[in-house]
């Protein structure tokens, strides 16, 4: 058993790293590393002594193809909906905070911490078997307002290594990844592509390499990642993106900083046409070139046509998941991939008086479009095509060994 720092609190999680899950990507995996892998990867799905590959679930699709499944997971939602837990023990490999461990989150008021959510994840993720990507050290919108104004008066580095050892003190040895940095790029501002946060006002460009060396000083065997969205459409702000971000993972590389992944958030748009393969197949290998890992980490989809069937928008979806997983894991760098979510009733993504206002007079009766229906099982945890699109994607790709 092992204790959690802080607290002295006991988890149920035993000391991980069993199934370094980007670890391929980096060593030449000898025989006895493949095989111990794949043992590790089996005992990730096996729930309740039930065999690991008895069900074709996402998770076991995954594992055969050397990857990882896992979903964003809300810890109210997993206490109080069986049927959305059952499915979360069922289908993922990976269980992600999809807001519990933002730092306005962990610490709303300067010196109260509220771990008691997170906690209750690392328990169900022991009891389960599941690993957990940590989300998310430094984003501009998970910072609190206090850190905010002590940032800006101060700037000093001091906070940043107390939050971080807040987290990775108290987690460090159950998380086998950390987003270290969360959306760092912003288009059309800077010529170096760096956003205008606060991290950025207090510390000048090198916050970013000064968090990452910070996290690897604290987790050291941890996979530390920066995680970006908008990189799969050939739209010229994506266009920017891809180079911006590109040029900034090149220039951390050459200065030797401890990195490990890109994460790739992976929220599709059906209002901007279909994701560009040869952009994204481009770009990843851009990214592997530089030696780093590939994570997508926040698969979704939004909706462009309300007005169709839930079959033809299911469909819809489906389609365009499925053109994105193709070029996706098509590439031996991309270690696995997790959804914002599970279920269409719980996805930030929702149908919107814009939406409502593009399809004019559609819904006279009053009853509107219901869900935006773009995660793998609907609203009553049935799975929808979206769900065969990522099994059959895993199934189609070679093996990441
Ligand atoms: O917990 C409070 C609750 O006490 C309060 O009554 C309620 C009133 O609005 O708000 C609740 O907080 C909300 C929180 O989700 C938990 O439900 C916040 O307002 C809301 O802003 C927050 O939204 C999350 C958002 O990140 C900001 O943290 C979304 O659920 C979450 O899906 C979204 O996830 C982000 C990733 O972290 C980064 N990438 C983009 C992705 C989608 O925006």
């Amino acid at each position: 058993m092992l204790a959690i720092h802080a607290t002295g609190r006991k988890s149920r999680i035993r000391p991980r790293f069993v199934h370094r899950s980007l670890e391929p990507a980096r060593v030449t995996t000898s025989r006895s590393n493949f095989i111990a892998g794949v043992s590790a990867a089996a005992t990730a799905v096996a729930v309740e002594g039930k065999p690991a590959f008895a069900a074709q679930t996402l998770a076991s699709a995954a594992t055969r193809n050397h990857r990882f499944f896992g979903s964003a997971v809300r810890v109210d939602q997993l206490d109080n909906e069986p049927d959305l837990r059952g499915v979360a023990v069922r289908e993922c490999t990976y269980v992600v905070p999809e807001v519990e461990m933002n730092w306005n989150a962990i610490e709303p008021f300067y010196g109260q911490l509220a771990f008691e959510k997170v906690d209750a994840l690392v328990d169900f993720a022991g009891s389960n078997h599941k690993l957990l990507r940590g989300h998310t050290l430094l984003w501009h919108l998970g910072t609190p307002g206090w850190a905010f104004e002590m940032l800006r008066e101060r700037r000093d580095w001091a906070l940043i290594e107390r939050h971080f050892g807040s987290l990775i003190g108290r987690y460090g040895s159950v998380i086998e990844q950390w987003e270290v940095v969360n959306e760092p790029i912003d288009v059309g501002y800077r010529l170096d592509g760096l956003r205008e946060t606060i991290f950025l006002e207090a510390f000048g460009p090198d916050y970013i390499a000064r968090a990452l060396t910070q996290a690897r000083a604290l987790a050291p065997r941890a996979q530390l990642l920066i995680n970006e969205y908008g990189l799969e459409y050939d739209v010229a702000e994506e266009r920017e993106r891809r180079y911006l971000l590109l040029k900034l993972l090149e220039r951390l590389r050459r200065a030797n900083v401890p990195l490990d992944a890109l994460g790739v958030q992976g929220h599709l748009d059906l209002r901007k046409g279909h994701v560009s393969q040869p952009a994204i197949g481009r770009f990843l290998e851009d990214v592997a070139g530089l030696g780093l890992a590939i994570v997508v980490t926040e698969l979704d989809v939004k909706e462009a046509d309300y007005v169709a069937t839930a079959e033809q928008r299911d469909r819809l979806v489906a389609d365009e998941v499925r053109r994105y997983l193709d070029v996706v894991l098509a590439h031996g760098a991309v270690a696995g991939v997790t959804t914002w979510g599970l279920s269409d009733r719980h996805s930030w993504l929702l149908v919107m008086p814009e939406d409502y206002a593009r399809f004019p007079g559609a819904w006279k009766d009053g009853s509107g479009p219901g869900l935006n229906r773009g995660l793998p099982f609907d609203s009553s945890m049935r799975p929808k095509p979206m769900y065969d699109a990522i099994r059959e994607a895993f199934s189609a790709a070679r093996s990441r060994n």
